[in-house]
């Protein structure tokens, strides 16, 4: 079939790769491939510390992608002759004053009612792991099973391998999916139109505006983050991600090769600006240096901010919608680089004629929207 993918993000490199190998005529429509929310993202694969009470059905779906991860990481990173990025090291959950060892032991309670354990750690055990965490550490848990990729080292390996399994890309932005009133026809973008027998729409946080069946279900959050390096001298950045409370506020760091570090994320409803803000910086900095002292000394090397697509329920929209030939892969929020796997091969079995996962089936929105 000849397929067009909207989006070059993380999803759409992922869901292109494997519709190529799979020996379909893929193109990736992108202005900028890899350059968009995938590029700025923290990289946490991380359901269990990312759960919520009452997003339960995010959480299976997620464990069902986290136990994807290391073999799709190793197909990625054989298919393109270059590492894809996974760390396997784990994830340490931890909390600084009294109220937010309180919301850890509801975290720790909540998991617990749903049979996943979780270790739960003092201080001096946290800082037996992870020397780099700070006196102000009171307490934690330990969560090895969360794990964490290299968003730029992952979206450099998909790109080749995607091209390796002939997956073309056309620079173009898109404006619109085209459909005949039964089925889709092709993508229109500023330059013409791309003539498809299918199309998936892994545009991320603008995919709202590509057909009318999306309208509404998907809206920029925006996040910002901050990159910061390891200086000679300074002390060694922590194995683990780091997942924080600081009076309330959620703060992460997460590690990258070569003593770099990754703090995240502000969350705001802000429609699509990407300007980084003074009050998110100082916020980022001033909480991750109160779990983490030893990054007064690391050099601050960017600061960026992306739009993480959201929906109305917090869970993707992965499946058919619309006309025939329409499949959507969008809407992963917090979880775009974790639900990578499970997308991409949903999106196959979709076009094929198969089946994504029902809790991410668009249908469940028809029903408001009629
Ligand atoms: N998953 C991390 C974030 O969205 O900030």
């Amino acid at each position: 079939m000849r397929i067009t993918v909207v989006g070059g993000g993380v999803i759409g490199l992922s869901a292109a790769w494997r519709l190529g190998t799979a020996g379909h005529a893929v193109t990736v429509l992108d202005p900028a491939p890899g350059s968009g929310a995938s590029w700025v993202a923290g990289g946490m694969l991380a359901p269990v510390t990312e759960a919520w009470p009452g997003e339960e059905e995010l959480l299976d779906l997620g464990l069902a992608a986290v136990a994807r991860w290391p073999a799709f990481a190793a197909e990625i990173g054989a298919a393109a002759g270059m590492p894809s990025g996974l760390r396997e090291e784990g994830t340490v959950v931890v909390a600084t004053g009294v109220g937010d060892r309180a919301e850890l032991d509801a975290l720790a309670a909540h998991l617990a009612g749903l049979g996943r354990e979780v270790e739960r750690l003092t201080g001096r055990e946290l800082r037996r792991l992870e020397p780099a965490l700070g006196p102000e550490v009171r307490g934690g848990l330990s969560v090895p099973g969360d794990l964490a990729v290299d968003n730029r080292e992952l979206l450099g390996a998909l790109r080749v391998g995607a091209e390796r399994a002939g997956v073309a890309f056309a620079a173009g932005a898109a404006v619109a999916v085209q459909d005949d009133g039964t089925r889709v026809t092709g993508v229109r973008c500023a330059s013409g139109s791309i003539r498809s027998d299918a199309v998936v729409v892994a545009a991320g946080a603008h995919s709202a505006a590509l057909h009318p069946v999306l309208d509404g279900l998907v809206r920029p959050v925006k996040g910002e983050i901050l990159r910061l390096a390891a200086r000679p001298g300074a002390f060694p950045a922590p194995s683990r991600t780091v997942r924080a409370l600081v009076d309330g506020r959620p703060v992460y760091a997460v590690p990258r090769d070569g003593g770099g570090l990754v703090v995240g994320a502000t969350q705001y409803e802000a429609g699509f600006d990407t300007d980084v803000t003074v009050a998110g910086v100082r916020d980022l900095l001033r909480d991750a240096e109160r779990v983490l002292p030893g990054i007064a000394e690391y050099a601050l090397v960017e600061s960026v901010a992306g739009l993480r697509p959201g929906t109305p329920d917090n869970r993707p929209l992965i499946g058919r919608a619309g006309p025939e030939g329409l499949v959507v892969a969008t809407g992963h929020g917090r979880n775009g680089m974790l639900l990578a796997p499970l997308t991409a091969d949903a999106v196959l079995a979709l076009v094929e004629g198969g089946d994504g996962p029902a809790a991410a089936d668009p249908a469940r929105f028809a029903d408001a929207r009629r």
